[in-house]
């Protein structure tokens, strides 16, 4: 099997990061504050935030609240931020679902107004476009760092240098990027940035963060046992303890720890390289295919560690279904939860084929991609070759 859906969850999972999570589970489990390896627990967690802090350039590691994702984290940012009365928010053409959907809600029940800032042909928003929206009445900006459809990069220390000095909520999804692209939340002048531990950081599903700058209120998602501070019957206020409620999720924890401290041993810079790299070597390849299509950003500082095509007059479901059951390659087709920006790349409503590879993916296996994708530009019709192939 060929694995070039990074985007989506990131595959193999290091070694390193299986045999810690095999260790722990093959210990016994440590609640925080009621048993003896208390002192284990705390610095298992302790370290990842640290290690996160060190990566993401966030001065104090407590500032970092884990959760179940990017999912969790955006919904806790959007709701948390409690906005009514039609406050102003602005966000952008090439955000998933979980910053959309949140945002649409509020919109509908009138906490919120809203504006989109469209994006190019190659699914990039341009930040001067941001900027010009943000008027005396926005309260907040959400922003995708990288699509997840075209891998295009926003500029988000310009957005950033305005709504600091406006003293406008600044909330970035760093799904696609923290791992992939260097962040810096001090210098890009982020106040929220949330992340997910299951792609680029290399942990498990079901965990992630977000990063909360002291200045900024959010009502916790939830409430409950925080294992300390138990004769208090309110939620304790101290961070983290104020978002985190339940018996943490510590594999997923484990998991960060080794995915991030991977990431910063070999060099984020380093990771980047290698990935745009092969996204280049499929990108140049494809491009020379009259009927294929494709959409990233061309000339992107860094390049870009995912991009997307189709083939002209082919469903990508289709064509998904090829690469996965006659060449055993694993991609993503469809809109990728990110309905808006295929209207700007025009791959609306049937979406485009998504490929990321990682810096596990070798040169024979997108030797072997290129090829696949060569023998189906050459077939006569879909139904053909799924008949030549299956049968
Ligand atoms: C840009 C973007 N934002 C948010 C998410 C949601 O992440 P998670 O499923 O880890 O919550 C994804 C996942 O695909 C994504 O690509």
């Amino acid at each position: 099997m060929i694995y070039l859906n990074n985007a989506a969850t990131s595959f193999p999972k290091p070694k390193r990061v299986k045999n810690a999570v095999a260790q722990h589970l093959n210990s016994p489990p440590f609640h925080a504050g009621r048993t003896g390896y208390d002192l284990q627990q705390k610095d298992i967690i302790l370290s990842c935030r640290k290690v996160l802090a060190s990566l993401l350039h966030i001065k104090n590691p407590e500032r970092i609240v884990f959760t179940s994702g990017a999912t969790e984290s955006l919904c806790l940012a959007i709701f948390g931020l409690e906005l009514r009365d039609k406050a102003h928010v602005i966000t952008t053409a090439i955000e998933h679902n979980s910053v959309l959907r949140p945002l649409k809600t509020l919109e509908k029940e009138g906490a919120i107004t809203l504006t989109v800032i469209p994006c190019n042909s190659a699914g990039k928003v341009e930040a001067s476009s941001v900027i010009k929206q943000i008027g005396d009445e926005t309260r907040v900006v959400v922003v995708n760092h990288c699509s997840n459809v075209s891998g295009a990069v926003t500029d988000l220390a310009e957005i950033g240098k305005v709504t600091s000095a406006k003293d406008v909520v600044f909330l970035v999804d760093a799904a696609q990027s923290a791992g992939n692209i260097p962040l810096n939340v001090e210098e890009m002048h982020i106040d929220l940035l949330a992340f997910t531990g299951h792609k680029a950081l290399h942990g498990i599903q079901g965990i992630g963060g977000l990063f909360i700058r002291e200045s900024v209120n959010i009502k916790p998602l939830k409430v409950g046992g925080t294992g300390v501070k138990s004769d208090y019957l309110l939620q304790p206020e101290a961070m983290p303890l104020y978002y985190e409620a339940g018996t943490q999720n510590m594999p997923g924890i484990v998991s960060l720890y080794e995915g991030v401290s991977l990431v910063l041993e070999k060099g984020i810079k380093v990771l980047q390289e290698v990935k745009a790299e092969r996204v280049q070597r499929m990108i140049d390849h494809l491009s020379k295919h009259d009927d294929i299509i494709l959409y990233y950003p061309e000339d992107q500082d860094g390049g870009t560690c995912l991009f997307s095509f189709n083939i002209k007059n082919m469903d990508p479901a289709d064509l998904g279904y090829i690469l996965e059951n006659v060449f055993d390659i694993i991609i993503r087709s469809g809109l990728h939860c990110a309905p808006l920006v295929h209207q700007a790349l025009n791959s609306y409503p049937l979406g485009s084929i998504r490929v990321s590879p990682s810096h596990f993916t070798t040169d024979e296996e997108i030797t072997f991609f290129l090829n696949a994708i060569d023998k189906i530009c050459e077939g006569t019709s879909t139904t053909d070759f799924i008949t030549d192939n299956m049968e």
